[in-house]
């Protein structure tokens, strides 16, 4: 949560640094601030509540702000409400040091009643002014450099922060330090960046660096040192972001996310491809040999939201596939309830980020417990990726959309390519019917183009429900777990109350919610299962219930039950996930749209969840 970027070089501070945020504004988006410095004058700091457009708008997209060394921040409130008093960056009172921060400062209670005992006094709500402070206040009782004075804070804070500082008697100069918060440094020729994600920099440069845990760093003509607690410099090199520029942009799309729709089928063939060699899925080079796979005797798989999701739609078809027993968990709560691990557990992490915070905590749980652990993680060095045992990369590129769609898409692939494999190395399936699997996943991404060629009967059924207050979402097997995610889309940009339930449990008590025109959309993409299914429709249905079924071509009788039915391709079963979670992608967008909503910037909600 939060985005914080920083730029100074040769250029104007203020535009570089707008341009940066919008390409944060996914992490954070109820305030924005910048604080510009030219040369030895004093730091402009401008700050505005509400989106970024309106601090774009008070500084004249930044034309109006002098300097050539500054830093801002899009913030998502966690302490103090969202208001300017608040937005970041935070001065000290003579403006000595000033400071931008994202992560939380968990101490800062203690640390506020230690200032305010040594003469400090407090405007805002948040733990960013008190660590600026504190800043200010070690760099003058010791008298040393800002290397100093910030190793001594952050020895002094319990949290997670990454922070970008400035001091008025470095005014050419940007400190930062990073704990368990995203950073990353990027260069080019005489010009120096910080940000929370790659976006924000990617137009200007590739060359990044990675500050690991405890470091900090100092940014300065055209060159950065970085530096340990102690004070002593830490040899780095730079690594190139693969990610081109445009991935990060609109591409002629009204939104980020009918954008990142429609990257599905690419990014699928290339996660898929990144495994795939001559016609056999080869896991050794992510560090799983068959040697590893055969020892592999259950699986515990841990995430959150949509990436907690794809682990149930694993949970199917690796239990199925493979027969070792899966167990799905919610990062935030497999944390705390002292989960039962040993040496014996492969425990899969499922992450787009590579940040959420209960994510990260959970492979620390693992991997204390002495548990392997494998993540599948979308963001090349993020902290996820770079604790775990091994780690599958999806190659979805960046997702700027809040709400997650390619990323969700490349994760279910990411877990065929490994259910498959381990059935192969298990013994469980034959060649034939290895092959088979295999064919039916390249098969994906063409069919999910079709889905998306026919959006526009999405778009017409959407355009009815505009106005929908509740709706249900129902199936079973695979399609319960479908049905998670297209009702979590619902709710997180249409705004739409929604609730998805396994079909069979909706007699149990749900059912007494139905009435006359609620929606309830219904998932049928598993032949066994279908009768069943049918029959809870029909169960709604007499209680007043409007159905629109999802289900595969071929299953035209379901006319006779449901008022609305969208058709999709038929593929193998365990990989139907893939394919009937796009119309309920396309419904989410089209009833956000239809009610005006920011698809891309859904209320109260930010892509990169780094708080608990
Ligand atoms: C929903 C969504 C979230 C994320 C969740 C985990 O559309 O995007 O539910 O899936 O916050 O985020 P990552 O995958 O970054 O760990």
């Amino acid at each position: 949560m939060c985005g914080i970027v920083g730029y100074v070089g040769r250029e104007q501070a203020a535009p570089i640094l707008l341009e940066g945020l919008s390409k944060l504004e996914y992490r954070g988006y109820d305030s924005a601030g910048i604080v510009v410095r030219d040369g030895e004058k004093k730091a402009e700091v401008i700050k505005a509540k509400g989106k970024l457009e309106n601090l774009s708008e008070k500084t004249n997209n930044g034309l109006d702000i002098k300097g050539k060394c500054g830093i801002g921040h899009t913030r998502w409130a966690t302490h103090g409400e969202p208001s300017e008093l608040n937005a970041h960056p935070h001065v000290s009172d003579d403006m000595n040091v000033v400071a931008v921060h994202n992560g939380i400062i968990e101490n800062y209670q203690e640390l506020k009643d230690k200032l305010i005992r040594k003469g400090y006094e407090f405007y805002s709500q948040t733990d960013t002014e008190i660590l600026t402070k504190l800043v200010d206040y070690y760099y003058k009782k010791y008298k040393v450099g800002p290397i100093d004075a910030i190793a001594k804070t952050m020895v002094r804070v319990r949290g997670t922060y990454a922070i970008a500082v400035m001091f008025k008697d470095y005014p050419n100069e940007i400190y930062v330090a990073r704990k368990d918060s995203p950073l990353i440094l990027g260069i080019t020729d005489g010009d120096c960046y910080l940000a929370s994600d790659v976006p924000a920099i990617l137009k200007h440069t590739r060359n990044v660096y990675y500050i690991d845990n405890l470091e900090m760093a100092r940014m300065h003509d055209g060159q950065i040192d970085f530096y340990n607690l102690d004070g002593d410099i830490v040899p780095k090199d730079t690594v190139e972001i693969k990610w081109d520029a445009e991935a990060a942009e609109k591409g002629g799309y009204e939104h980020f996310m009918m954008k990142e729709i429609h990257e599905q089928p690419r990014i699928i063939t290339e996660t898929f491809n990144s495994v795939y060699k001559n016609g056999k899925i080869d896991l050794s080079e992510i560090g799983l040999t068959d040697d590893i796979i055969k020892n592999i005797s259950k699986v515990t798989i841990v995430a959150c939201g949509s990436a907690y999701h794809v682990g149930m739609v694993a949970q199917y078809v690796i239990e199925d596939l493979v027969r070792v027993p899966v167990r799905v968990e919610l990062a935030s709560e497999f944390r705390y309830r002292s989960p039962i691990l040993s040496e014996d557990d492969y425990v899969i992490l499922i992450s787009q980020s590579g940040e959420t915070e209960d994510t990260k905590k959970a492979v620390s749980e693992a991997k204390a417990h002495g548990a392997k652990t494998l993540a599948i993680v979308n963001v090349v060095g993020s902290s996820i990726a770079r604790e775990a045992d091994n780690v599958f990369y999806t190659l979805a590129g960046p997702e700027i959309s809040v709400a997650t769609t390619k990323a969700y898409s490349a994760q279910l692939i990411a877990v065929y390519a490994i259910a498959t494999e381990f059935a192969r190395v298990k013994g469980k399936i034959d060649e034939e019917k290895y092959n088979y699997y295999i064919n039916e996943i390249l098969t994906l991404p063409s069919k999910i183009e079709k889905i998306i060629e026919n959006k526009e009967r999405i778009q017409w059924i959407a355009n009815k429900f505009s106005s929908a207050k509740d709706v249900f979402f129902i199936g079973r097997g695979i399609d319960y777990a479908i049905c998670l995610e297209g009702s979590l889309k619902m709710k997180e940009i249409s705004y739409i109350h929604s609730e998805a339930y396994a079909a069979g449990e909706l007699k149990h008590g749900p059912i007494a919610l139905i009435e006359d025109g609620i929606l309830v959309i219904s998932c049928l993409t598993q032949e066994d299962l279908f009768e069943k299914t049918v029959s809870n429709m029909v169960e709604v249905k007499s209680r007043g219930a409007v159905l629109l079924a999802v289900t595969t071509y071929g299953h035209y009788n379901i006319e006779d039950n449901s008022n609305y039915v969208t058709y999709i391709p038929k593929t193998d079963e365990h990989f139907m996930a893939s394919l009937a979670v796009v119309p309920m992608q396309l419904m989410g967008y089209y009833l956000s749209v239809s009610k005006g909503i920011d698809v891309d910037k859904p209320k109260n909600l930010a892509k990169s969840v780094t708080v608990e």
